[in-house]
């Protein structure tokens, strides 16, 4: 039997782990948003976002008592604005249905909006001392590495065996602590594409080390096949020089958020009004997504755009920042909006 990493890795962890604000607090709510912050961005840049959330919505009570545009605002930039849909949802559930107090069993954790296997064992953990192991992208990539395993990560067979070994990893040390480490890890030592072997506290019981394989796991079955879609955006202004805005559908990508008028078109068309439009052509420019590149064209619009399109309002350039926009709707505000100067 392999030895267990769990001695190692916790002693590595009292000297060398981050410090990072959701592991001072072992409030669910805390921990709640930290995971789902977490799960669409970096460490370092999920930070500020914690940071300006806690402070504009400290408690539940304060989630549940916002309005949905408003916690969109405060999830701008990040991607996956249904997570945030989603969070303030359950907010509202924990209120109207647990007295604001967060339920410590899997069953009603599950049963809350947007709260899955992932999120149910990180606050199980963090929260609660639980002994579950959480497996993030970080800690499937340390722990194919340190028992050598080629099997697919993708794969619910590989997920169920990778489990019950870090389920039973979680119970031999503290449970919060443990995961902490193995995210740690993953994060900061057993990098995807440089490892850096020598800095590592598992090193001498690591099978792909010991066996140099390091580079080639973990293997994923299914590689994310990629397609390709084609925007025109508009920038148009009225006399006053405010901008035409509109919120998105209910449903769909970026649900609920603000955007400048656009237009899906077929490449050719694309490429063609390029050319026949080019003194109105600002710029243009590829937005990435998971599945998917945005190939992003910028005009604008000298007269005033047909009524499919240009449904909308006016707001003053001043207003902008009131407003969620994705992304990719803010990356055009930087490149192409005129500057005040
Ligand atoms: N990624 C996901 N959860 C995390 C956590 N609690 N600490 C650091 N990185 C994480």
């Amino acid at each position: 039997m392999q030895k267990s990493p769990v001695k190692d890795l916790l002693e590595w962890y009292a000297v060398e782990g981050r410090n990072l604000p959701w592991r001072e607090s072992s409030d669910p709510y805390q921990i709640w948003i930290s995971e789902v912050i977490l799960q669409q961005t970096r460490v370092a840049q999920g930070l500020s976002y914690f940071q300006r959330f806690m402070e504009r919505f400290p408690t539940v009570e304060d989630l549940a008592a916002a309005s949905q545009d408003e916690v969109l605002k405060y999830w701008e930039g990040l991607g996956y604005y249904s997570r945030a849909r989603n969070l303030h949802q359950a907010a509202r559930t924990l209120i109207t249905q647990f007295k604001g107090v967060f339920p410590p069993t899997w069953e009603e954790l599950l049963g809350l909006k947007g709260i899955g296997p992932y999120t149910a064992r990180a606050i199980g953990a963090f929260a609660f001392g639980n002994e579950v192991g959480v497996i993030d992208g970080n800690v499937f990539r340390v722990v194919s590495r340190y028992t050598g395993d080629f099997s697919p990560i993708d794969l619910g067979s590989t997920r169920k065996k990778f489990q019950i070994l870090v389920d039973k990893w979680a119970a031999e040390g503290d449970p919060a602590d443990y995961n902490q480490a193995m995210m740690d890890l993953g994060a900061t030592v057993c990098l995807p594409r440089n490892p850096n072997c020598a800095a590592c506290p598992v090193q001498e019981h690591c099978v792909a080390h010991q066996k140099s394989i390091q580079h080639s796991l973990p293997v994923k079955q299914n590689k994310v096949s990629r397609s390709v879609k084609y925007f025109n955006y508009y920038l148009e202004f009225d006399p006053k020089q405010q901008i035409k805005v509109r919120q998105r559908p209910e449903t769909g990508i970026w649900a609920g958020l603000w955007e400048i008028p656009n237009e899906e078109v077929e490449a050719e068309a694309w490429n063609e009004k390029a050319f026949s439009q080019r003194e109105n052509l600002l710029g243009e420019m590829k937005h990435v997504l998971t599945h998917l590149d945005l190939m992003i064209r910028v005009y604008r619009a000298d007269s005033p755009l047909p009524e499919g399109i240009g449904a909308g309002k006016f707001i003053s350039m001043d207003k902008i920042s009131i407003f969620a926009f994705s992304r990719a709707v803010l990356k055009i505000f930087d490149n192409y909006l005129p500057k005040n100067s």
